[in-house]
């Protein structure tokens, strides 16, 4: 499809969206040019806590999988970059390493993105990370699935909201680049409580109204303090 159809595409779903979707419009005020850049995050936690191994689920372009200074990096896509062309599932399938890091960057869809945060806590090291990105969408527009808008973020805010009411992880969420998702493997120290059972239909109105708690949000020095009594 050219960029041009692709576009008119959107927006008839945008309109589509616009009559039979959810009717709430009301926007988060986070401009993320004035925050670090994911790449800048996943680097200082690779220096600070000696991480030897990463992995990325989803590169694109390569323009943060470029970026990563460690010792031994995997990168899966099925379509580009990194150094594995499959999805994520195909690779956990088959994968035998353990890693210290992982960004899960993938299919933005929460099914997929809870089955990836399962998959890395099977990979991850004692001590490791799973860091997700594009967990605050600051539109209704920027969340729905499927895509109606080009620069999306998926419902990933939806598997961070799921996380945080489980009580063997510890999950945050960092003020920076799209909002950076944090997983700790430990005792949840602020277990969320909600009674959901199907995560998926959480509306945006309710993430907009209760982002702060829903996503535990920290901002980047407080996220670095907590990483360094991470032991
Ligand atoms: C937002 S881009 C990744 C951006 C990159 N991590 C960065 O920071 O610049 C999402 C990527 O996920 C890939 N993707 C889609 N479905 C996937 C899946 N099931 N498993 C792994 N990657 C997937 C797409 O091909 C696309 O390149």
């Amino acid at each position: 499809m050219s960029e041009r159809s692709t576009k008119f595409y959107l927006k008839i779903k945008k309109l589509l969206y616009y009559f039979y979707g959810e009717k709430f419009f009301k926007q988060l005020n986070y401009d993320w040019s004035k925050y670090p850049s994911r790449s800048f995050i996943i680097n200082k936690v690779i220096k600070e806590k000696d991480y030897r191994s990463y992995l990325e689920i989803g590169c694109d372009v390569n323009k943060n999988y470029g970026n990563i200074e460690v010792e031994k990096k995997i990168g899966v896509d099925p379509k580009t970059g990194g150094t594995h062309k499959m999805t994520s599932d195909e690779f956990f399938k088959k994968n035998k390493d353990n890693f210290d890091i992982v960004f899960i960057d993938g299919l933005h869809e929460c099914e997929q993105v809870d089955r990836d945060i399962e998959n890395s806590l099977k990979f991850l090291n004692p001590r490791g990370i799973i860091l997700l990105h594009d967990c605050l969408p600051i539109k209704i527009w920027h969340q729905i699935v499927p895509s109606v808008y080009p620069k999306w973020n998926g419902d990933v805010w939806k598997s961070i909201v799921k996380a945080r009411t489980k009580t063997h992880i510890n999950t945050y969420t960092i003020i920076a680049d799209h909002g950076i998702g944090v997983i700790f493997r430990e005792k949840n120290r602020k277990p969320l409580k909600l009674d959901i059972k199907n995560f998926k239909k959480l509306k945006y109105e309710e993430y907009y109204k209760n982002h702060s708690e829903f996503m535990n949000l920290i901002s980047v020095d407080k996220f670095f303090d907590i990483l360094k009594l991470y032991n």
